[in-house]
């Protein structure tokens, strides 16, 4: 920042700060010392106001704020090119100097000071678990708390604070999975991350051809169809176009993310409208890869957290 902005924000900040101070000693000043039953003589709608001084309380709490603000602007950085008394992060990473080892306090480097301290006390541990095989780290409480926290806020946005999944989100505790629960695949699901590829059928098959295919696979999990619908038809259909992904008998293709559609699973929903609509215009889910983000210790962790979840006994999944 220039000088010229540096001294215009310094001064207009502390002008304001002063004016402030100026203006509730001069109010006060003017009012009487204690209270009384005069009204100031204006009312509004019938309702009248005492001529009272503030209140003791209040007078204080505008006092505090105004000495908190001067505490504040003093300690951090922000009032033109002052850079606070706060002292900044000077440590040395790596054998050099912050790149942005400016003096004073910084957000940015309190973050660093702070994932530097969660490293050296959690570098070790990660490394001890990374080394471990994921189904033995799926075993250990304390790395599945570690894990556990990892998936609150990283994947629970999309699969849910107890991963049963959403519309579009699989659930990862039941033992449906369109990409395999084993400990490894779940562990390259969460490194690499998942393209689901449903091509649209509209343009190939027709609205008699969706709506016959439709009926078709939501039978094979039971579910009744509306009248007026082919099966028939829509096994061919099926036949024609689908068994390459989803196996002849619509159980699924793990290596393709293709899911079992007879189950009773879904991951777009199972009534007939939103069957068709997936099949028209075909689906896309994305699991996004974690190598980069999380780094291959953490994804360990969460692969074990994850494959946990489906390991517990039937009846504590849904
Ligand atoms: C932006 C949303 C999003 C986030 C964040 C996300 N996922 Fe996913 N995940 C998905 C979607 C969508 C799928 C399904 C992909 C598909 O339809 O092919 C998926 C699939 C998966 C699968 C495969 C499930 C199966 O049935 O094979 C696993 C395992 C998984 N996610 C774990 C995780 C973990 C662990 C995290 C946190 C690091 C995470 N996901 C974060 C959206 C997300
Ligand atoms: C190229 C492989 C491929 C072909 C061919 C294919 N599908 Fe799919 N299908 C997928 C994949 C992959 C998904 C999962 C999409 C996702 O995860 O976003 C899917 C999802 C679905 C779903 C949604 C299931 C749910 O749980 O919500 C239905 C229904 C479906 N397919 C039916 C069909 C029908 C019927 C055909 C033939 C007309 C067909 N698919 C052809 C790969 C395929």
């Amino acid at each position: 920042m220039t000088t010229f902005w540096s001294w215009y924000i310094t001064l207009l900040t502390s002008g304001t700060i002063l004016a402030l101070l100026w203006l509730i000693f001069a109010t006060r000043k003017g009012q009487r010392p204690e209270a009384t039953e005069d009204t100031v003589g204006h009312a509004f709608d019938g309702i009248e106001e005492y001529d009272n001084p503030l209140p003791k309380w209040w007078f204080m709490l505008f006092l505090g704020t105004i000495i908190f603000a001067i505490g504040y602007l003093v300690l951090y950085p922000g009032m033109g090119n002052w850079k606070g008394l706060l002292p900044g992060y000077t440590e040395v990473k790596e054998g050099k100097p912050f790149e942005n080892g400016q003096a004073g306090w910084t957000g940015v480097h309190q973050w660093e000071k702070e994932m530097d301290r969660a490293e050296q006390q959690y570098g070790p541990l990660y490394a001890k678990y990374a080394a471990m095989p994921v189904e033995e780290v799926a075993k250990d409480p304390q790395a599945l708390k570690m894990g556990g926290r990892l998936f609150a806020s990283n994947c629970s946005v999309c699969h849910g604070s107890d991963a049963k999944g959403a519309y579009g989100f699989p659930n990862l505790t039941d033992k449906d999975w369109l990409y395999g629960g084993e400990a490894a695949t779940i562990k390259t699901t969460i490194l690499k991350g998942r393209q689901g590829a449903m091509p649209a059928w509209l343009a190939v098959i027709g609205e008699d051809g969706i709506k016959n295919v439709a009926g078709y696979v939501r039978s094979l999990s039971g579910l009744k169809n509306p009248d007026g619908i082919d099966l028939a038809a829509g096994q061919e259909i099926f036949k024609a176009n689908c068994v390459a992904c989803h196996g002849p008998e619509g159980k699924g293709t793990q290596a393709l993310g293709a899911p079992n559609l007879s189950d009773k699973i879904w991951l777009y929903g199972s009534s007939f409208n939103q069957v068709q609509q997936t099949l028209r215009y075909g689906r896309n889910g994305r699991m996004p890869a974690q190598e980069e983000h999380l780094g291959n210790d953490k994804v360990h962790l969460l692969a074990a957290y994850v494959y946990s979840l489906s390991q517990q006994p039937a009846g504590a999944e849904k």
